[in-house]
């Protein structure tokens, strides 16, 4: 079992119940993306497999992209992970892009949990070595059974557990993270693809329970540093969900990814 970010989001949803890409910088300069993008051949692939941590693609589809059952429920067995090492074959670039960016499914009407939202705003040259990567998986494992539609799939819907792939997106669309200027431009980028799944859109804070960067003023550089790289807050705690995304997404930026994001995270709440 992939002891997942589901897992740990339902269990907040059972306390709180009923709570719930930046464009070319100038005419000619190339568009933001994450280090080493522009690569070819084996880098590039290796960039693909280097953002599918970042992205949480291995978070959520397990180490190997093989998938499994994704709930910490047996009986259940309401949707699995899908596995990424068989499931795209057959499907061209511009149907897994598509998937990726809007949260359509090229062969069935419902697609759940993609954080498609936040992934419309990769680069084409990351969403390129992305999709590169996953072509270059060797095929293995199993496939696994689609969502099994009926009120236990509504009730997660309804309680925030889960969401439709699609739903988000246009809200996300309508209300990209704030400019702050040039210089913060690949803090911002990456803030957008990956810290916005969680703390919103604009980076405002989002049910359930992640804080609004606006409200980050009490964290220096160095702590926000630690907690990307190892999930320790400034008050030393080290659990929830930040601190699995770190140990398993973020730890995954380089040096200047993460000093770019913890500059553009300190200029908003320095800014309200
Ligand atoms: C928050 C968890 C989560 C993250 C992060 C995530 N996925 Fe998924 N993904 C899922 C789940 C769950 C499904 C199955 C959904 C369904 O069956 O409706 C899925 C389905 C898919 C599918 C459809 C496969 C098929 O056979 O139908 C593709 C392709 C995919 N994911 C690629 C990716 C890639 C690439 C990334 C990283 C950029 C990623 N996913 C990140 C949870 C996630
Ligand atoms: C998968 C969801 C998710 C992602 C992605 C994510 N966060 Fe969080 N973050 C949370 C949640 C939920 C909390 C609330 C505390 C907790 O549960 O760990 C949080 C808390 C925080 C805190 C406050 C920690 C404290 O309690 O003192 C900071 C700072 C933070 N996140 C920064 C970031 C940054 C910067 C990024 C992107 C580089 C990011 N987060 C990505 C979900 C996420």
């Amino acid at each position: 079992m992939i002891v997942s970010r589901l897992t740990v989001l339902a269990g907040a949803a059972a306390i709180l119940v009923a709570c719930t890409a930046e464009g070319p910088r100038g005419a000619d300069a190339v568009p933001v993306a994450f280090d080493g993008a522009y690569a070819s051949g084996a880098a590039r692939i290796a960039h693909g497999a280097r953002l599918s941590d970042v992205l949480g693609c291995t978070s959520c589809h397990g180490v190997g992209l093989t998938g499994g059952n994704y709930a910490d429920d047996p009986d259940g067995e309401l949707i699995f992970a899908s596995n990424l090492t068989r499931s795209i074959e057959g499907w061209s670039d511009g149907e897994v892009e598509a998937l990726l960016r809007t949260g359509v499914h090229p062969r069935r009407d419902q697609l759940y949990y993609m954080p498609s939202k936040s992934l419309q705003r990769l680069s084409a040259a990351d969403m390129g070595a992305l999709i590169a990567y996953l072509r270059a998986l060797e095929p293995t494992g199993r496939d696994w059974p689609a969502p099994r539609e009926g009120a236990g799939m509504q009730a997660l819907v309804r309680m925030g557990v889960l969401d439709t792939s699609r739903g988000a997106v246009e809200a996300y669309r309508l209300n990209p993270a704030p400019g702050m200027g040039e210089e913060l431009a690949l803090g911002r980028y990456v803030a957008s693809v990956t810290c916005a799944e969680c703390h919103g859109p604009d980076l405002r804070g989002q049910s359930p329970g992640a804080p609004g960067f606006q409200h980050m003023d009490a964290y220096s550089a160095e702590e926000l540093s630690r907690l990307l790289e190892d999930g320790v807050t400034r008050g030393g705690d080290a659990h929830g969900m930040m601190a699995l995304v770190a140990r398993r997404e973020m730890s995954a930026l380089t040096d200047d990814e993460r000093a770019a994001v913890v500059a553009y995270v300190r200029a908003l709440a320095a800014a309200e």
